[in-house]
C-alpha cells in the first residue's frame, strides 16, 4: 500500500470523469477490456451515479448504478486498481453506491468464475437469486445478487 493511501484516498461522485482514467482500471478486467474511448464517455453520460474512489488525482476504483430511484437499481462496472486491490475499496465503493440508492433493493451481476468479487458480495449482505447461463460475450454464466435494503414498502420487494 503507498503509505500516503489512507490520508489522500477520498470518494466522489463524478459523471464528468475523464474517460482517458476510467479505460486505464477497464483494462485491467477481461469482461471491460476492449472498451474505447467514446463508449466510456457515452456510458459515464447516460449513467444515474458514477462513483470513484481517488488517490490524490489518480483513479483507483470505480463503480457505477443504473435506477429509476424509485422501485429498481443495479450496480455495475466495479473495479478497483490491481495495486490497490484487498484494502477496502472495492467494499467501500459498494457502500458509497447503497447509501445514494433510495430503492428497497439492489442488484448485480457476477461471473460464476469470479471468486473474489462474489466473496465480496456476500459478505456484504449480497444473496444469489438466479443464474443466467451464458449470459456473457464468451458464453460464461452470470450469477443475479440482491440486496434488500430495509427501505421503502414491502410490496415493492415482490414486484416483476
Ligand atoms: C472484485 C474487486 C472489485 C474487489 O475490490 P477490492 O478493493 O480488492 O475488495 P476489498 O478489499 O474491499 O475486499 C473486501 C472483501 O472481498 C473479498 N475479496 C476481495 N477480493 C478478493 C480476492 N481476490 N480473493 C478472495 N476474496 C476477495 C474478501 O472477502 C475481502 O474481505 P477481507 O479483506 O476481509 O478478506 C477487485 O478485485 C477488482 O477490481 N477485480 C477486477 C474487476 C472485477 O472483477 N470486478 C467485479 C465485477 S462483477
Amino acid at each position: 500500500m503507498p503509505p500516503t493511501l489512507k490520508t489522500t484516498l477520498t470518494f466522489s461522485e463524478k459523471k464528468a470523469l475523464d474517460p482517458q482514467q476510467l479505460l486505464r482500471l477497464f483494462q485491467q478486467a477481461p469482461w471491460a477490456k476492449g472498451r474505447t474511448l467514446d463508449e466510456a464517455r457515452e456510458m459515464l453520460r447516460h449513467t444515474d451515479l458514477a462513483l470513484c474512489a481517488w488517490d490524490g488525482e489518480q483513479l483507483v476504483g470505480f463503480g457505477r448504478v443504473l435506477t429509476d430511484f424509485v422501485y429498481r437499481a443495479t450496480i455495475w462496472d466495479v473495479i478497483v486498481d490491481q495495486a490497490y486491490q484487498k484494502q477496502g475499496i472495492g467494499r467501500a465503493l459498494l457502500t458509497e453506491c447503497e447509501s445514494r440508492l433510495t430503492t428497497p433493493r439492489v442488484r448485480l451481476c457476477v461471473r460464476t468464475d469470479n471468486g473474489g468479487a462474489i466473496r465480496l458480495y456476500e459478505q456484504v449482505g449480497y444473496e444469489r437469486i438466479d443464474v443466467w447461463r451464458g449470459y456473457y460475450k464468451d458464453k460464461a454464466d452470470a450469477i443475479i445478487m440482491e440486496k434488500a435494503r430495509n427501505h421503502g414498502g414491502t410490496s415493492q420487494l415482490h414486484g416483476g
